[in-house]
């Protein structure tokens, strides 16, 4: 595939070198100002491959001066450009200085050092990953290239009071006019990518932790000064997770201080930098009065996440960018289970699978279809994707679950052994879980190299007279892009099966010997096809299949719909009992979409499992809030050959509402037992009452607008945000006529707070109706929406072509025009940002012609600008390939 004009060539995973020069030592000497820094940098480099000249990486930086051990070259004596630094004749070992200047005020991309904020009031920071640290100093920015750093720090006191690098402190002092420095040291090698400064006027709050071997670590947030109230809820959120991390796996923290900065003008969520996470404020401040009680589950689990990295990320990290998933999928798995442990299990996992299936599978089907481990890629920031990060984390997952907690957690202890202080690869992590269990863990590599969404197709077959039941399962992957032929992988099938009266039979395979007999079993499908035979099953059973969803596959069963209502009853397990009822759903929404109604028994058959969920007490309240909520039109647009997203809203809505009006009783009655909730208190029992009293809100404003008057009155009485939010979405979505009141208040209370006004922005985007495309065009110009800051994009932009189906793709083309404008405007300033926004017109080869149509327009419209990012390109390149 030729790429498009402004896309950086292809870099191929076959084509991988260790790198013929490496860099021992590095000190960097940083003269910190907004509109010009001054980096020098010391390098002591050692040269493996005599014949290889000496090549560096470097990008948006002004050479000064360039010395090879002490002398200084002359202009003829290297060369510059295209994002390389070549030093001529160059002979190893020796020591490679320059000095540079760089504008960190100008720099929007948000890559390399900038400004968050303003200059007057701003602080600066630094985001390397994947390969910013080349617009801080030329240097081998590459993450097998691993040096010690030691890292001093300059500026005016006044302006920039607070000075961080990664590692330890190793003095500070006065300069003269008003100047003052920090030097930092950093004593694990560490790749470019970890590279970190902040400097700035912050507060701090501070507290102490002594780790399970004994070293004492002091613990910073810092944030800017109307911030720094709402840390608290993360700093506990960060203790939690160093103890969680020794206790259940074992891994200690390693510095004197782990410092936590908020910044506002962050393209990602968060940052893992080496001692020195940086976190987007989003991910970070939460208090119950200006945060959701969803934010504070995220903030548990990206500090969660970005601390896990310090192992799994940091002290072993990844050979090259294709290895992506080494540290992600690992990591993402790894904040699963400390979320899970702390909050929710079945809340975590319900929410996980909802993701999969909207971002990962649709991502799977497409043309950015992409394996966990790509074998290619143009710009790497493309590949912080759901595949990598999802996907990576449920291969994990699977083998977790095959080699059980004990066999994971000793081959996560060899791995760690083995690769700590070193760059490592996908054959590195399964040889070392391979090797602690004495298994070959070999075929599972296809997983990571193989895209594509799985279907796994289960029957079963009951034998009355050999009293033995046969569940016989097979599997196929369609192609994908550079794949058209599939390998069998290896799927583990979580399997229980029930009797008539909802118990769980003890499950023994044919030829297995007596004993103990378990009520699941894990079956591993390893070939195309297999039959697995149970005996003893004197009636035919009730199969609860992929229970946990073991495998991240599209299932499809024979199972009678009235077997599916039945597990969703007697499931014993929270997730499995939402899984069949999400499997009712899907069904339920098939026949809308196909016949205008969902079949009248199978409906009454879903509202008797909710509805039984609702009654009972003793089941958890998030998982009924979760019952009631319809899986979102992208989730069930997945698998459709032609996505009409209009005849896809009103199916989805023809089985939303008619659970909100058969369940209307019950729900009324729920809610008002819920009535009493501490308004304050955020622990995940209470979370859950909140959760639960919420969607039953929903769901009857979606029924009656006689409801009003009690979304009114919450809208009123509400104390924290998670509750004022649900009431002004449900005015919302009832068209209500205080809902523009109602949004002008929520404006005026908050204005001031961007986290805040971004819900705002984001609810408004969101609301399922084309006039959301004129009320986002407006909004536009609304004085809290800055186009530099990506928080404000994500918000009204990115919930609205990516979350808003109805909206973006309405049929006069009105969405698409105003994202594509959006996009190409974004792109001169944030080209992470502006290729992100551009995924949302991926998929347009599966929409109805009209709309297939109007997307390819601005596809093309996009492409055939001049000057645009690789970022953008490659997005838009990929997306028309074979076209
Ligand atoms: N290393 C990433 C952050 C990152 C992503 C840097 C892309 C540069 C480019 C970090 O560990 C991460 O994964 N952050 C996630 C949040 C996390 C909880 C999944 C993010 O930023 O979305
Ligand atoms: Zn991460």
């Amino acid at each position: 595939m030729n790429e498009p004009a402004g896309a950086k060539p292809t870099r191929f995973l076959r084509d991988y070198r260790a790198p013929a020069w490496r860099i021992d030592e590095v000190e960097l000497d940083i003269d910190l100002d907004a509109a010009a820094t001054i980096v020098h940098a010391r390098l002591a480099l050692r040269q493996e491959d005599a014949a290889a000249p000496l090549e560096l990486d470097a990008e948006a930086l002004e050479l000064l001066e360039l010395r090879v051990d002490g002398r200084m070259l002359d202009a003829g004596e290297f060369t510059q450009g295209e994002g390389r630094l070549v030093v001529h004749g160059a002979r190893g070992p020796l020591v490679l200085e320059s000095r540079v200047r760089i504008a960190p005020e100008r720099n929007t991309a948000l890559q390399g050092l900038y400004l968050s904020g303003t200059r007057e009031h701003g602080f600066l920071l630094t985001q390397c990953e994947a390969e910013g640290f080349r617009r801080i100093t030329p240097f081998l920015d590459r993450s097998d290239v691993l040096a010690r750093y030691t890292v001093t720090l300059r500026a005016e006191r006044a302006r920039y009071p607070v000075l961080l690098a990664n590692g330890n402190a190793d003095g500070a002092g006065e300069l003269d006019g008003g100047r003052h420095w920090a030097r930092f040291v950093d004593p694990h090698p560490k790749p470019s990518y970890l590279f970190a400064l902040v400097a700035g006027r912050l507060e701090s709050i501070e507290r102490a932790f002594v780790t399970a071997e004994g070293r004492r670590v002091r613990l910073v947030i810092h944030a800017e000064a109307d911030a720094i109230a709402r840390c608290g809820w993360a700093m506990q959120c960060v203790e939690h997770a160093m103890r969680w991390d020794e206790q259940r796996f074992g891994r200690c923290y390693d510095l004197d201080a782990f410092h936590v900065v908020a910044t506002h003008d962050f393209t990602m969520g968060a940052m893992e930098n080496k001692g020195l996470n940086i976190f987007n404020a989003k991910y970070l401040l939460a208090d119950p009065v200006n945060a959701t009680d969803d934010d504070h589950r995220h903030v548990l689990a990206v500090v969660g996440h970005e601390y896990f990295h310090n192992w799994s990320g940091n002290r072993v990290t990844c050979r090259d960018w294709f290895q992506l998933c080494l540290k992600e999928g690992l990591t993402v798995y790894r904040e699963q289970e400390f979320e899970s442990d702390l909050a929710s299990r079945t809340l975590r996992r319900i929410e996980d699978v909802r993701l999969l299936w909207r971002a990962q599978f649709s991502e799977d089907a497409g043309p950015l279809a992409h394996p966990v481990r790509p074998d290619r890629y143009s710009e790497i920031n493309n590949f912080y994707t759901a595949t990598v990060y999802e996907k990576g984390a449920e291969i994990v997952r699977m083998l977790a679950v095959v080699l059980g907690r004990d066999g994971f957690r000793s081959g996560l202890d060899l791995y760690f052994a083995r690769h700590d202080g070193h760059a490592a690869t996908i054959e590195d992590f399964l040889a070392a879980l391979g090797d602690a269990n004495g298994v070959d863990l070999s075929p599972w590599l296809a997983w990571y190299e193989q895209a594509g969404t799985p279907q796994l197709r289960a029957s079963g077959r009951h034998d009355a007279a050999r009293r033995c039941y046969e569940l016989t399962l097979e599997q196929h992957t369609a192609p994908t892009p550079g794949q058209p032929h599939k390998r069998a992988l290896p799927i583990p099938v979580a399997v229980a099966l029930f009797d008539r009266a909802g118990r769980a039979l003890p499950l023994r395979l044919d030829g297995e010997a007596g004993g103990s007999a378990t009520s699941e079993r894990v079956l591993l499908l390893a070939a195309d096809a297999a039959t697995f035979r149970f005996v003893d099953v004197d009636e035919p059973p009730t199969p609860s299949l992929l229970r946990g969803f073991s495998a991240p596959v599209r299932l499809v069963q024979d199972t009678p719909p009235q077997a599916l209502a039945a597990i969703a009853r007697h499931e014993s397990d929270g997730f499995n009992r939402w899984f069949a009822s999400d499997a009712l759903v899907r069904r339920l929404f098939a026949q809308a979409l196909a016949h205008g109604e969902p079949d009248a028994t199978l409906f009454s058959a879903w509202i008797g499992c909710v509805a039984g969920a609702l009654d009972e007490s003793g089941v958890d309240p998030a998982l009924v809030a979760e019952m009631l909520t319809v899986a979102d039109a992208g989730a069930l647009a997945d698998g459709l050959d032609e996505i009409d997203p209009e005849a896809v809203y009103q199916a989805r809505t023809r089985v939303e509402t008619g659970l909100a009006l058969a369940l209307a009783a019950p729900l009324a009655r729920r809610h008002a037992a819920l009535g009493d909730i501490d308004d304050l208190a955020v622990d995940p029992p209470t979370q859950a009452r909140r959760r639960l009293r919420n969607a039953c809100l929903a769901a009857l404003c979606r029924a009656d607008v006689a409801h009003a008057p009690l979304a009114r009155a919450q809208y009123e009485r509400a104390r924290n945000l998670t509750d004022r939010l649900a009431a002004l979405g449900a005015l919302l979505s009832m068209r209500d006529a205080t809902a523009g009141a109602a949004l002008a208040d929520f404006a005026t209370r908050h204005a001031g707070d961007a986290l805040v006004l971004d819900k705002w922005f984001a609810l408004q985007a969101g609301e399922p109706d084309p006039r959301a495309c004129d009320r986002v065009a407006s909004l536009l110009a609304h004085p809290a929406f800055r186009w530099s800051n990506p928080n404000n994009v994500y918000a009204l932009l990115g919930a609205f072509a990516l979350r808003n189906p109805r909206a973006f793709h309405r049929a006069d083309g009105d969405g698409y025009r105003l994202v594509a404008d959006a996009i190409v405007r974004l792109d001169a300033l944030t080209p992470q940002v502006a290729a992100r926004l551009a995924t949302a017109f991926g998929a347009w080869r599966r929409y109805e012609p009209v709309r297939r149509a109007l997307m390819h327009r601005e596809l093309e419209r996009m492409l055939g600008r001049d000057r645009l990012s690789p970022d953008l390109a490659d997005i838009l390149g990929r997306s028309l390939a074979g076209d």
